[in-house]
């Protein structure tokens, strides 16, 4: 059932408010504070903290280990489940690993968790179907509670396992010392505005739609971000390509000039994601170097931002929000850009050619 919404991904791009007040409820976030946090994990002794994970899941991952570093000051590996188990991953009877899947049944992140299982202090999952084998096997399954998602493509699922792997870190934060009950609380409350946030960047339709048309014409795109915003633009780049089938790469700004500047003229199209924060100077300049290099920009910011830096051809205006919390905010035009434009291609966005939901094959 599609509730009236043309595509279940539409559907489930929409319900992500609901779902991140729903989650931070039933994770006990707006009345008990620290001790709302995940019961049956203690990051104090660990060495470091490795995630494991596929695809969207994997660039959740990505983003958690900016803030497990910043918040909890832990060392922070992440991996694609592939990779991770034919690698020689050093594993020590202090290291937890979390293993990040919206099915709990992707070939790769499960036998990954079967590969390091009995010999480091925890496994955790943070899964989506709580009967899954993931959940099943960790020591400790921590459930997303966004409900069932139809779409090929993972929407609600990833904003929901954000909302996990961002109440972990700030677990992490407080076992390790790093973060006392202040902070904490401060944090907590950035989390209960998420879901109003994320309501507001949805509710920017024909922003997402006018610039998907625009998008739509071309063969390829480029996504730009730092820190944070640069696993938010693997995320749009990655939705980009499996919905819309368009070539779409993402970089972190500060690489541009070390190759992919030379792919800049007017036919290319580069989406920015530059709230502003500490780094947005630093954004800011590496967009001046593809706008000197007739690149086509669409600058995706907070008014501040906006305001700050002229040039940009097309613009999406997006709540001005706490670093801390942005990735949730910029999921939605990473999520809606890739939609739109899909639409605009007339290609099936629930069902992409050659992909399956569940990926239980290596
Ligand atoms: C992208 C997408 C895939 C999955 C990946 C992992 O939109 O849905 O990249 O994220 O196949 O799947 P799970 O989370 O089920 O392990």
């Amino acid at each position: 059932d599609k509730s009236g919404h043309r595509h279940f991904m539409a559907k489930e791009m929409a319900e992500q408010p609901a779902i991140l007040k729903a989650a931070l409820g039933f994770y006990g976030v707006p009345n008990s504070g620290i001790s709302g946090l995940p019961e049956g994990v203690d990051f104090a002794q660990a060495d470091r903290v490795i995630l494991v994970a596929c695809g969207t899941a994997h660039y959740a991952c990505h983003v958690a280990k900016y803030w497990f570093e910043q918040i909890a000051h832990v060392p922070v590996e992440i991996d694609i489940a592939s990779e991770f188990r034919y690698r020689a991953p050093v594993l020590t009877a202090k290291t937890i690993a979390i293993f990040v899947s919206q099915s709990g049944e992707t070939a790769d992140t499960l036998a990954a968790l079967r590969h390091v299982k009995g010999k480091i202090a925890q496994t955790i999952a943070v899964v989506n179907i709580p009967t899954s084998s993931i959940a099943r096997e960790a020591d400790l399954a921590l459930p997303l509670h966004a409900g069932p998602e139809i779409s090929v493509a993972s929407t609600k699922t990833f904003t929901a396992q954000l909302l996990v792997l961002a109440l972990l870190s700030l677990k992490a934060g407080v076992d390790r010392g790093r973060l006392d009950a202040k902070a904490c609380d401060q944090h907590l409350e950035a989390l209960q505005t998420v879901p109003g946030y994320v309501a507001q960047a949805l509710d920017r339709e024909d922003n997402y739609r006018s610039i998907a048309e625009i998008l739509a014409k071309h063969d390829d795109v480029l996504f730009l971000g730092r820190g944070l915003m640069y696993p938010l633009s693997l995320e749009a780049a990655l939705k980009f390509k499996e919905i819309s089938y368009i070539h779409a790469e993402a970089y972190a700004a500060g690489e541009l000039k070390h190759g992919p500047i030379a792919l800049i003229d007017k036919n290319l199209p580069v989406v920015v994601m530059a709230p502003r924060d500490d780094l947005f100077g630093k954004t800011i300049s590496n967009m001046q170097e593809v706008m000197a290099r007739s690149g086509k920009i669409v600058l995706i910011s907070d008014k501040a931002g906006l305001n700050a830096t002229g040039g940009a051809e097309y613009t999406i205006t997006l709540p001005a929000v706490p670093s801390f919390i942005s990735p949730f905010v910029y999921s939605v035009p990473a999520q809606m850009l890739a939609y739109h434009t899909a639409l605009a291609r007339g290609t099936d966005v629930d069902q992409p050619r050659n992909l399956a939901k569940s990926v239980t094959v290596e």
